[in-house]
C-alpha cells in the first residue's frame, strides 16, 4: 500500500488536490494523510498578545478545515486521517513527508495567497525543489 500525503492550507486548489489524492487512494488503496501546517508569525511589529490572537485564530481555521475533510473522508474505502503542525510550512510539510516516507506527495499549485503571477506559489515550489518523493502539484 502506498503513502500519500495531502498539504491542505484551506484553499481551493487545496481542495482540488485533495479531490485528486482521493481518486488516487481509491485506485490504488493507498493511505491519506492531510496536513495542514499554522505558519508562525515572524512580523516584529506585532505585540505577543496580537501575535497569539492571530495564532489562535489560524489554528482554530486550520483545525476546522481538518474537521470537514476528516467527516467528508469517513467511509470512504481507504485509510485517511489528518494532521495540523505549526512552523514554516514548507519545510513542516517536507519533514513529515520524510518522517512517514511517503510515496507521493500531492499539493496545489497556489494557495491562500494567490500571487498567480508566479508559475508555483512559494511553498509549493520548494516543495518540488526539496522533496525526496515525487511531488503531484494540482493546477
Ligand atoms: N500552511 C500550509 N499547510 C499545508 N499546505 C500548504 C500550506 N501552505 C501551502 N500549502 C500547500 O501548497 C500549495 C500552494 O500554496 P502556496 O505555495 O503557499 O501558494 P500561495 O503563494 O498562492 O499561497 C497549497 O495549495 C497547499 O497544497
Ligand atoms: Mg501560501
Amino acid at each position: 500500500m502506498t503513502k500519500i500525503l495531502v498539504a491542505h492550507d484551506g484553499s481551493k486548489l487545496a481542495d482540488k488536490a485533495l479531490k485528486k489524492a482521493v481518486e488516487i487512494a481509491a485506485k490504488f488503496d493507498s493511505s491519506l494523510t492531510i496536513l495542514s501546517v499554522v505558519p508562525e508569525l515572524y512580523l516584529t511589529e506585532l505585540s505577543d498578545i496580537d501575535r497569539q490572537r492571530i495564532m489562535n485564530i489560524l489554528t482554530e481555521e486550520s483545525k476546522a478545515a481538518m474537521e470537514r475533510i476528516r467527516i467528508s473522508l469517513s467511509g470512504k474505502p481507504f485509510e485517511s486521517k489528518t494532521i495540523i503542525r505549526q512552523g514554516p510550512p514548507a519545510e513542516k510539510i517536507l519533514e513529515t513527508a520524510q518522517k512517514m516516507k511517503v510515496d507521493l506527495i500531492v499539493t496545489g499549485s497556489h494557495g491562500r495567497h494567490g500571487a498567480k503571477k508566479f508559475l508555483l506559489g512559494s511553498v509549493s515550489s520548494k516543495i518540488v525543489d526539496y522533496a525526496t518523493c515525487p511531488v503531484l502539484v494540482i493546477k
